[in-house]
């Protein structure tokens, strides 16, 4: 008791004035105080105090955290007139448990989320995607561990309220749970073989792998352009064999006669072909120098369960269908010991869906996504690259929502250091959950920033002297008593949350900054679906195959497997020595 009065700290001017209040009326009812009205006011006066000072006492339970957490912090004020259909619920602000939502305006600015494993981002995008989907809107989500848990509760949450037969997914571990997804059959040559590249490393300092980077982006537009021109369909594995067989690039050519021998596409083709062409014959080890690595890394990527989901000339799966017809899509990357495969396949999908949204940005827009379509991305780290930022600018023209999430600043970093501040630069608002590593709660901290703090200070001194001169015949002496009080106020900069409050948040809490302005200390709901549904793949099976190039089911014409395989491998090791820092 003695020392909660003691943390009470009654002092200063306030509370003198009430305690004077208070104890009046024992002063009026002396004598000489006889009116009675001089009663019944101190009486009044003295009831004011009592109210002050109880407000004092009762500090700490007004303003006690409604919610209760283990680290306490004071929210912003939430946001006013909000308007519950166009903005979602994150959560509910712990000191004042006030439900705190975003605005659809604030989301395409994009929303980065940053939380150490099992602190809750899981379940953060998945209450975020239900509401989403709730309103009629348009998603996909990128799992980058395969967790099957995570997708069978928002596929319950989906069928839950009547959306089950708008989920379409790519599971790369069960092909025959999976609905089939070719990411390289739509777009313009240049884009689709930029994409193919993007599965080869890119190494700023390694000239020698830049240069055959760009070599081999040429090549490939030209082969991609002859196919479209060819109005043939290809998969990963087509496109494999035909950058390893001389057979299948002499069919090509003579098909491409057949149609127009003088159309670009076509002309652009014989052209590189014939760099390749000596003794009459096309020669092979220059055709695969060029395409380095290249041909091995779709070859991956168009074989076992990969290849049944890639190998299709009409999939169930495009990107701008996806996105334009408010589709439900959720991706599960391969699980460990695939990993190269599952970083592979990421980067191609996110390169696909860069073009989707280069489409979609050219809609007038009363087509563009409406609500919104959220693009969520968890591991993100695994399959970002740097042009990540240009997706971003034109994903929020597009009304495209990006929501990648991570378990630490480093995923972002071990890509390349910039690419942290292309995500963070181009977020509007942030998500941390509770992190674990001290760098990353520091930079969080720093990201936050600072607040002006005051300090008060009340001194009071006194003092008294005297003096007396002992040998003089009249006396003279001086004494004298001296007191002061005086105020003074610090100011200083102190961090708006510090790097142990961040360690310290609980599962299901964040901080959530909006345009680094408000800043929220939130406790997030946790949605589940009352009853389980047990999945079935919504195979579209469409009907109607559009013409492919088929070279996989006369692949032995084309190669030699054996001699492949040593191929592929002896390119590999050519290719990781040519990757690798020439200076060093
Ligand atoms: N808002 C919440 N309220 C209550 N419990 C929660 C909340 N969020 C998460 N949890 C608990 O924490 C567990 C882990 O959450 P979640 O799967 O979302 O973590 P995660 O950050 O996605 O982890 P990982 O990185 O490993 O995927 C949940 O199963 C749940 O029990
Ligand atoms: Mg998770």
């Amino acid at each position: 008791m003695l020392k909660k009065l003691n943390d009470i700290q009654i002092g200063g001017n306030k509370d003198t004035i009430c305690i004077t209040l208070i104890l009046l009326p024992l002063i009026t009812l002396t004598p000489v105080f006889y009116s009675t009205e001089i009663h019944i006011f101190t009486v009044f006066l003295s009831f004011i105090g009592v109210i002050g000072i109880s407000y004092r006492l009762l500090d700490e339970y007004i303003h006690a955290h409604k919610l209760e957490t283990s680290t306490k912090f004071k929210s912003s004020p939430p946001p006013a007139n909000v308007d519950v259909y166009k903005s979602y619920l994150v959560g509910h602000a712990t000191d004042t448990a006030v439900p705190i939502r975003i605005y659809f305006e604030i989301m395409t600015r994009h929303i980065m989320i940053i939380g150490q494993s099992g602190t809750g981002k899981s379940v953060l995008v998945r209450n975020l995607l239900f509401q989403h989907a709730l309103q009629g809107g348009g998603l996909m989500h990128i799992d980058g561990k395969n967790d099957q848990g995570d997708f069978l509760k928002f596929y319950s949450l989906m069928c839950s309220i009547g959306r089950g037969d708008d989920v379409l997914v790519v599971n790369v571990d069960l092909p025959e749970l999976s609905n089939t997804y070719n990411p390289i059959l739509y777009g313009d040559p240049d884009e689709v073989a930029t994409r193919i590249i993007s599965l080869i490393p890119s190494s700023e300092n390694s000239p020698g792998s830049d240069h055959y980077r760009t070599e081999a982006t040429v090549a490939l537009t030209i082969f991609v352009g002859a196919l479209q021109q060819a109005g043939l369909a290809y998969s990963m594995i087509d496109l494999a064999l035909l950058l390893m067989s001389d057979k299948a690039l002499m069919e090509l050519d003579a098909k491409l006669s057949e149609i127009d021998e003088y159309h670009e596409a076509a002309i652009n083709f014989k052209t590189l072909l014939s760099k390749f062409i000596k003794k009459g014959r096309i020669d092979s080890q220059a055709l695969k120098d060029m395409f380095g690595g290249v041909g091995g890394r779709i070859f991956m990527l168009g074989t076992n369960k990969f290849g049944q989901i890639t190998n299709n000339y009409n999939p169930d799966i495009k990107l701008f269908d996806v996105i334009t017809q408010n589709k439900i899509l959720w991706i599960m990357l391969p699980t460990l010991g695939k990993t190269e495969a599952a970083n592979a396949f990421g980067k191609i999908l996110v390169s696909d869906l860069r073009t989707a949204v280069s489409w979609v940005l050219k809609l007038p827009d009363n087509q563009k996504p409406s609500p919104l379509f959220l693009a969520s991305m968890d591991e993100a780290g695994s399959y970002v690259n740097d042009s990540w930022g240009r997706l971003f600018e034109q994903a929020r023209s597009a009304r495209i929502v990006m929501m990648p999430a991570v378990q630490t600043d480093a995923n972002y970093k071990k890509i390349s250091p910039e690419l942290l501040s292309i995500v963070e630069g181009n977020s509007w608002s942030k998500i941390y959950l509770k992190v674990g590593d001290l760098d990353t709660a520091e930079r969080i901290v720093k990201n936050i920033g600072t607040t002006k703090s005051i300090k008060y200070t009340l001194t009071s001194t006194e003092s008294n002297s005297e003096s007396k001169q002992n040998l003089q015949v009249t006396p003279n002496s001086t004494a004298g008593d001296g007191t002061g009080q005086s105020y003074g106020y610090q100011e200083s900069d102190v961090d708006i949350i510090t790097a142990p409050q961040i360690e310290a948040l609980g599962i299901g809490e964040c901080i959530m900054t909006v345009g680094g302005k408000d800043i929220y200390h939130l406790q997030m709901p946790m949605m589940q679906a009352v009853e389980n549904h047990p999945f079935q793949v919504n195979k579209l099976g469409l009907d109607t195959p559009e013409k492919g190039l088929s070279l996989k089911l006369n692949y032995k014409k084309y190669i030699d497997v054996v001699k492949l395989k040593r191929d592929i491998d002896e390119e590999d090791s050519k290719y990781e020595k040519l990757d690798r820092p020439i200076n060093k």
